[in-house]
């Protein structure tokens, strides 16, 4: 049986000030597709796994809107932390959770807030990694090419002999690096064994249990404890009481740097992460001098290599800027260098 995860907890604050913590950047339609990148994200999956089966961690502040944006999901599949733990304590919630209905489920883990261009690719991979998962004790990473020293992301250095390939698109992992320094990032972009963790991961429900009683034994011992009350109408009760105490850790640094049967799935879908501003512009149609226009009523002048971004109806009017994000949601407006831009996350204050 498999299911699908979709984690959308997270503020998105270098995104700020579109993305705010009342409503991040997962429930916003970012690419003015008219739908937002969470619906995108469910409807990547629709074909693979159905609604049923799919299921949503997020802060008790979101689950109103995971509601309204996703009608189709099960309300009791919607898991409603009351504060933010970061990824490894969401993993695990839903993990317990799934397990003890489901003994032998298979699942996906994806975020929220991301794009890819190429949809029947990408479930083309993650059907294989599923596969594979199903019969194996798995921990599945998909490695997506790296294009730049991206110091965001997680990194991983493949075994690419034909000695360590599982399945002939899965390989066995010799070290997984998360979030390096610049350096490092540089050094392992050069070489064509590294991959970047695109954040999706594939493993049976039984596999990352143990993996926690291994490598989190205090996160698994409190979901543990409660085993029995999963799924009862005293839940969400004893949850909002035990979660604080989980340790505040992504699942990338809690498991997948200490894990050792871990594998990846080269793959090349269109991936992107929307993690900031100069992201979207370079996911966004640009006009003859670079500038990516989003909204209504934008003027711009002499200006190249800007994002300009506003859901206001007031005009906005912008000469000679050259890389600059300009950037406003209701009272606030950003005017912020790009080259600047991951020091949003402090302007934000969120
Ligand atoms: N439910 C819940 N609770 N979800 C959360 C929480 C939380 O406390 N914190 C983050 N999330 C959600 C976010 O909304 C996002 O969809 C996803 O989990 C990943 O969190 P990010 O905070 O965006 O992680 P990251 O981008 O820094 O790093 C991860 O993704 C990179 C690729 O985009 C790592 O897995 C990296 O290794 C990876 O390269
Ligand atoms: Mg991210």
């Amino acid at each position: 049986d498999n299911h699908l995860v979709i984690m959308a907890g997270g503020v998105g604050s270098r995104f700020w000030p579109m993305s705010t913590a009342d409503r991040p950047k997962q429930f916003i339609d970012v690419l003015g597709v008219g739908k937002t990148l969470i619906q995108l994200t469910n409807e990547r999956f629709s074909s693979v796994i159905p609604p049923c089966n799919v299921w949503v961690v997020t802060n008790e502040k979101y689950v109103s809107v995971v509601q309204e944006q996703l009608p189709d999901i099960p309300v009791d599949h919607i898991l409603s932390e009351p504060c933010r733990r970061n990824t490894a304590p969401c993993i695990a919630y839903v993990s317990w959770r799934i397990k003890k209905e489901n003994p032998k489920a298979n699942i996906v883990v994806s975020p929220s807030d991301h794009i890819v261009t190429n949809p029947e690719e990408f479930r083309r991979v993650v059907t294989n990694c599923l596969k594979f998962t199903a019969e194996t004790d798995a921990i599945v990473t998909l490695g997506m090419k790296p294009t730049r020293p991206e110091t965001g992301y997680g990194y991983i250095q493949a075994d690419l002999s034909t000695a360590s390939a599982r399945n002939k698109e899965i390989f066995r992992v010799d070290q997984f690096r998360e979030k390096p320094d610049l350096a490092t990032a540089i050094q392992y972009t050069k070489q064509s064994n590294f991959f970047w963790n695109a954040g999706i991961f594939i493993w049976s429900a039984s596999t990352i249990v143990n993996a926690f009683r291994i490598y989190q034994p205090g996160v698994a011992r409190i979901f543990e404890n409660i085993m029995d009350i999963l799924g009862t109408a005293d839940e969400q009760r004893v949850i909002d009481e035990v979660y604080p105490e989980c340790d505040n850790i992504s699942v990338d640094y809690a498991i997948m740097e200490k894990a050792e049967e871990i594998f990846v799935c080269p793959a090349d879908f269109g991936w992107s992460d929307l993690g900031t501003w100069g992201s979207l512009l370079a996911q966004t149609p640009h006009d003859l001098y670079g500038n990516a226009i989003i909204g209504e009523n934008i003027q711009l002048f002499d200006s190249k290599n800007c994002i300009i971004h506003t859901t206001e109806e007031r005009k906005v009017v912008v000469q000679g800027l050259d890389g600059y994000i300009v950037a406003e949601k209701d009272d606030t407006l950003l005017i912020c260098k790009l080259s600047e831009e991951q020091r949003i996350k402090q302007f934000s204050g969120e």
